[in-house]
This record gives C-alpha cells, structure tokens and sequence, in this order.
C-alpha cells in the first residue's frame, strides 16, 4: 500500500476539553518526534484569532507536558492556524477551505458532541474538503446500534471506508496492544486458551474519579456507552480473538469482528446497573437521573474456543482504586492430592492495563517447612511504570499516514453495539452506592462459583481476592 502522509491537521472542537487535555499534548510529542510538520488549523467559535488558539495550546502544554521543550513549542505554535465560526454556518467550512490552500490531504478531528458530527461532515463534502481527506471521529460513536448504522452511512456518502479512523483511545494504549503481542508472540498460552482449562474471564475498568464536570454528557453516556461498549469490548476482543494472519491489513480487525458477532447479546439478566450516591447532585444531572455510572454485565461467547466460559465485565465510577485489570481463572488441576488446596484460589493470569502496567501468573506453591501446604504466589511476567507513550499520540500517528488496524472498523462498531443494544433501554433498576465501594451488592449474583469479583488494588502487585466481600453491602 503507497503511504500517503496527512499534509494539514484540522482540529474540530479546539476550544473543548480533549483538545486542551490530550490531543495538543499529543501533538507537541509529534512534532518532537519529527512527525508532524504539517499546519494544524484549530476550529472553534471563539470571536478571536490564531493568537488565542497558540495560548491555549500553550496553557495545555503548561498543564500536561511538564519541562515542555521551548523549541519544539515554538514549532508547534508555528504550524498553528485558526478559523472562528460556527458549525452550522456554510461560510466557516468556506473559510476552512481557503485556510487548507494547497493541502491535499487534510486530517480532520471531530473532537466535538456527537450530535455535531453529521453537520460537519456534510458541510465538509460541500465546500469540496472532502476529497482526499481523512476523518478521525470521535466515541460515542452513535448511542446505539441504530445510530451508529446511521452515522456509518452518512460518514460513507462522502468518505471511503479507509479514510475513517474510529478512535478508542485504549486500542493505543501499550498495555492494551500488549494484550495482542503477549497473545501471540509465545506459544505457550495457546494450549490453555480455551474452554478446557479457562474457567472464567473477570475485565474490571474501576476509576476512582467520578464525572467531573461531564454531569451533561455522562446523563446521554453511561457507563455502557461511555466505557462498555467500545473500551471493554475491545479488550474482550483482543483476548478472545483467533490469530490474526498478520497486523497489517484487515486480518486484525476480521478477526475482532468475528469474534464481537460471537458474544451473545446480552439480556437483562445479565446486567446490574448502578449509580454512586451524591451522582444527581452533579452539574447538569437530573434530580431523578437513571443513568448508570457502574455497570456489570455477565456475557457467553458462542464460539467453538470460548463456549461456556463466563465472562464478567464491569465498570464504575467512584470506586476504591483507579485500574483495569484482566484476570483469567484457570481450572483446577484433575486431582488436588494436597488435600488443602482451595479450590477458592484458582490458578490465574491477571493482566493489568492501567494507570500501570503489569503481567502476572498466580499460582499454588509449596510453604516451605516441613509440612506439604500450599501459599499463592504470583510470578511477575512484565511490569512497568505508567503507560508509556500516551495513547493519542501513537493514534494520531498511525492516522496521519493511513494506518487504520488499531481504530475500529465500521463492522466492528456495529458488532459491539448489537452486544450491549437489547440492554440500553431494558429497564433495569440502578442500585445505588456508596462513593470509594466496589458498586452494587447485586454484582456479586451475576458470578458464579465460589469466588467473587477479582478487585483490583492501589499497586499494581497488591493481588487479593475479594471471594464474595465486595460490593455494597
Ligand atoms: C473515556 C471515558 O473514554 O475514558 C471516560 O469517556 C473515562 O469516562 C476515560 O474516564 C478513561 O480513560 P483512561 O485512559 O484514563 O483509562
């Protein structure tokens, strides 16, 4: 495939958060990098100039890139360029195409409210900025299946499909590529990886913060949309997936899609919703709000690998500890001839993905002294600090020249979606909780076997499970 490099970014939303957050941090690492060298014209209705978008950058790179490199700043100031208008207005996508002058292969990022992109895309296919342009959009990509089908069609009326970049920030992150690396740079997982010596998937994604200032954007999201549908299921995807042929092309991504259509959609039963208290006293929430800021969902996968073994996924806000952590109970060995085994503390690979990154193997071993009992120990497989490049940086990347494998495919969305979609409006009640628990008590029904939720601790080593404690009691 002939790489073509992007030769103008436009940013859609440069006065919002992400922006402000991760995408200009982001972009001064490219352009240390020697990545990014292209003009980046920052969009937004400001009723100023260029000048207050290069403070802004500016302010950022203050807030989130300590001991930022005065030259490379300047640089990135440099390339900067700004159109103020709004974006219902035909005139602002004028001015934009005059700004992009000679550019023949613009990025644009709509980091702006979902309910903007259509508008934006329409207004960018008639002033002729389509063409040869690539388009890096936002989650929540629709609100369900339905929507994300129509987004799809609308994004395709005026972009190819290879011009799209679905972004999910996890699908950068190292750990969560490490998932896919670990998976199938060694052999030795493979003949366990299945139904006949896997006993059960947990995939915990805990935050102890709770909404932030987003009250009105989580009141639309939820826990479902906002981190289930597309973080959760990605990782399920990536532990679950056959081997892909290799990592360019498509193989990655049909490998995931055929996967995410084996998960059984899931049905109420499986879920348990719930919401931290204190939650509607937030800026923008209702009074009587619903939505759910904990989520729990048990799920089967239907396939000839995975039938049968249960998968549990959760997320929550205002929980104990900020981590997300994969554990993979293994079954018990035939015959326990220690006698004094429990069958409590199954063998285990835990996988944690953030803030900090560690592997783990847990395991039975004898307590030395003359006595044959068993202590668990866990074996450190890798462990390192932080997450390493910033997601967003290593995205931008790969959309600045083409490479599509790590955002999501339009089959892959709507896959996902139809997984979670026969819950969203199912009418589950949520139970409330208390801030810095593990959620709802009612989690605990949804696993079944002896132990409970795995619950992940402050430190990437702390390793204890919580065998039915956790939860609201
Ligand atoms: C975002 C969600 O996609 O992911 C947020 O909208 C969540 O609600 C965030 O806090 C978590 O990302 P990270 O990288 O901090 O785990």
């Amino acid at each position: 495939m002939e790489r073509r490099d992007c030769d103008a970014v436009v940013l859609f939303g440069a006065t919002g958060d992400l922006c402000y957050r991760k995408i200009y941090p982001a972009l001064y690492y490219l352009v240390r990098r020697g990545i990014l060298a292209a003009p980046v014209i920052g969009v937004a209705r400001q009723g100023c100039d260029v000048s207050w978008l290069v403070a802004r950058v500016r302010e950022s790179l203050k807030a989130f890139v300590p001991g930022a490199d005065e030259a490379v700043v300047s640089r990135l100031a440099a390339l900067l360029r700004y159109v103020d208008g709004d974006y219902n207005d035909h005139a602002t996508f004028d001015s934009l195409h005059q700004t992009l002058g000679a550019a023949q292969r613009p990025l644009y990022y709509l980091a702006i409210p979902p309910s903007m992109f259509p508008v934006v895309i329409e207004h960018l296919s008639e002033s002729s900025s389509a063409p040869g342009a690539r388009i890096v959009v936002e989650k929540p990509f629709g609100h369900d299946l339905a929507s994300a089908r129509a987004l799809n069609q609308t994004l395709h009326a005026h972009f190819a499909e290879s011009s799209i970049f679905r972004i999910d920030h996890y699908l950068g992150k190292e750990a969560v590529q490490n998932l896919l690396f670990f998976r199938f740079a060694n052999s030795f997982l493979e003949p366990v990886w299945n139904r006949n010596f896997v006993a059960s998937v947990q995939v915990t994604m805990a935050e102890s913060i709770g909404v932030g200032g987003r009250g009105r954007f989580y009141e639309e999201t939820g826990a479902i949309r906002d981190v289930i549908q597309n973080h959760l299921l990605q990782i399920v995807a990536l532990l679950t997936m056959e081997p892909p042929v290799n990592t360019a092309g498509e193989s990655l991504r049909d490998e995931k899609v055929k996967l995410l259509k084996a998960v059984r959609p899931a049905t109420p039963a499986q879920l348990v919703r719930g919401q931290f208290n204190g939650y509607r006293q937030e800026t923008g929430v209702s009074a009587d709000s619903q939505v759910e800021t904990y989520a729990a969902l048990a799920l089967q996968i239907d396939s000839w690998r995975w039938s049968g073994v249960p998968f549990y996924i959760r997320a929550g806000k205002c929980l104990p500890v900020t981590a997300t952590e994969v554990v993979v109970d293994l079954k018990p060995p035939p015959v326990n001839v220690f006698g004094d085994l429990s069958p409590e503390q199954p063998n285990h690979l835990r996988f944690r993905l953030g803030p900090d990154v560690a592997i783990a193997l847990g395991a039975h071993s004898k307590r030395p002294g003359p006595v044959m009992t068993g202590q668990d120990v866990e074996l450190y497989v890798a462990q390192q600090q932080g997450d390493g490049q910033d997601a967003y940086e290593g995205l931008i990347s790969a959309a600045l020249i083409g490479d599509t494998a790590h955002f999501a495919r339009e089959d892959e969305v709507e896959a996902a979606w139809a997984i979670v979609d026969p819950v969203l409006n199912s009418g589950v009640s949520v139970a409330t909780y208390t801030q810095g628990t593990w959620g709802p008590a009612e989690a605990e029904r949804l696993l079944h076997g002896p132990c409970g939720w795995h619950n992940p601790g402050a430190k990437p080593e702390d390793w204890a499970r919580s065998c039915g404690q956790g939860g609201d009691e």
